[in-house]
């Protein structure tokens, strides 16, 4: 089995994070969102894996990953170019898969519990397909499943106004080769995308076998800056702490904490968890970090209170201010100007922001 994995796209809800790069590498408990996705394909025995690239952070993507030896799996890059639809994107890799089945991976998709039984289940001498689904309370945001009184797929719609189930497609599927007779088969959708909803629906309409597996464990899209905070806690509500840098005396370190390395909590910091503060960072006396937030490699905090946030790195923060529910985009400045603001600041940001407070 092969796999696919998804980073192209526009990251238009996510801007303007996304100006400086894919959603995909926005990082979440310190770790970029397309590598849950390649952790999760190499658990499940999957090595021989093709990444979809799109335009914006192509780069990025390329320099982040490399040539996947680090994460035990070998990866083939595939130029989508522009974000025609995921079913573009699959069709894109039809000579990469050959003969072999495939999953497809949603790079902005996060599993707690990974894709390992999915794969493990799937038999491509008994189905031509499985999608998995979970049930959300919000599901005209997906392709939504709709299952007859026996529990057999019969309908997918994407993004339908009116659901007729609560069943959301998530974004990982599994196919054989008659996917891309399917993908030739269909016509951009209202929104001038190839939806794979539409494929996996015609793959149905042919007679094909097209099962499902509903998954246990959280699942989120990363796609609202809101998922993103979301599953930001939810990562760090498992966290391993692991400390390798230096706390002071008399800083505070409190609940599920892991520092890294050459990173500093001077004397009079306060950490709570569960938190995460990347390599090379330095907290200054003054400042309160926690609960539920990540801060990446290279930061420098002089006296800002931040909860519930991620900063993505490189930045700098000297604020006395409570800075809460935020994203705070890489190489980004943040400093006092003493004025009387309201308590507690909502911040997306992106790249190269300054901000005075
Ligand atoms: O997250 C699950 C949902 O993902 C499913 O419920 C929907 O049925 C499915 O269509 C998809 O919906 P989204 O609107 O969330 O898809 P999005 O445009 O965000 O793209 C998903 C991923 O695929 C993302 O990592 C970007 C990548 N992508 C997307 C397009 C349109 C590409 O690589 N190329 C593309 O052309």
């Amino acid at each position: 089995m092969k796999g696919l994995l998804l980073s192209g796209g526009s990251g238009t809800r996510l801007r303007p994070l996304t100006h400086s790069g894919p959603k995909q590498l926005i990082p979440v408990a310190n770790k970029p969102v397309l590598v849950y996705a390649l952790e999760d394909l190499k658990r499940a025995g999957i090595t021989d894996v093709a990444v979809i690239l799109g335009l914006n952070g192509r780069e990025q993507v390329i320099e982040r990953i490399g040539d996947g030896t680090q994460y035990g799996v070998n990866v083939t890059y595939i130029d989508q170019g522009a974000p025609l639809g995921i079913a573009h994107a699959v069709a894109c890799a039809e000579d990469f898969m050959g003969e072999a089945p495939f999953v497809v991976y949603l790079g902005d998709n996060i599993l707690r519990h990974g894709i390992t039984q999915l794969v493990a289940d799937f038999d491509e001498n008994k189905s031509d397909a499985v999608v998995a689904l979970q049930r959300v309370s919000d599901p005209q945001r997906y392709g939504v499943a709709e299952l007859d009184d026996g529990g057999h797929l019969i309908q997918l719609v994407e993004k339908p106004k009116v659901p007729k189930s609560d069943l959301a497609l998530v974004g990982v599927y599994l196919f054989t080769r008659s996917i891309f007779d399917a993908i030739q088969k269909i016509e951009p959708s209202w929104r001038g995308e190839l939806e794979i909803t539409d494929a996996i629906q015609k793959l149905i309409d042919n007679g094909r076998v097209v099962k499902h597996h509903i998954i246990q464990g959280w699942w989120k899209d990363t796609g609202m800056p809101e998922d993103i905070l979301e599953v930001n806690r939810l990562l760090l509500d498992d966290l391993t702490p692991v400390i390798y840098g230096t706390i002071e005396e008399g800083a505070v370190v409190k609940g599920r904490v892991s520092i890294g390395k050459s990173t500093v909590l001077r004397t009079g910091s306060v950490v709570y968890g569960p938190s995460i503060i990347g390599n090379n960072c330095t907290i200054d006396a003054g400042t309160y970090i926690g609960p539920y937030t990540s801060i990446g490699d290279d930061t420098h905090i002089a006296g800002a209170h931040i909860e519930n946030s991620i900063v993505v790195g490189e930045s700098f923060i000297a604020c006395k201010k409570t800075i809460v529910e935020s994203l705070i985009g890489d190489k980004t400045q943040i400093r006092s100007m003493d004025q009387k603001l309201p308590k507690g600041h909502r911040l997306i940001v992106g790249s190269g922001s300054s901000i005075g407070l």
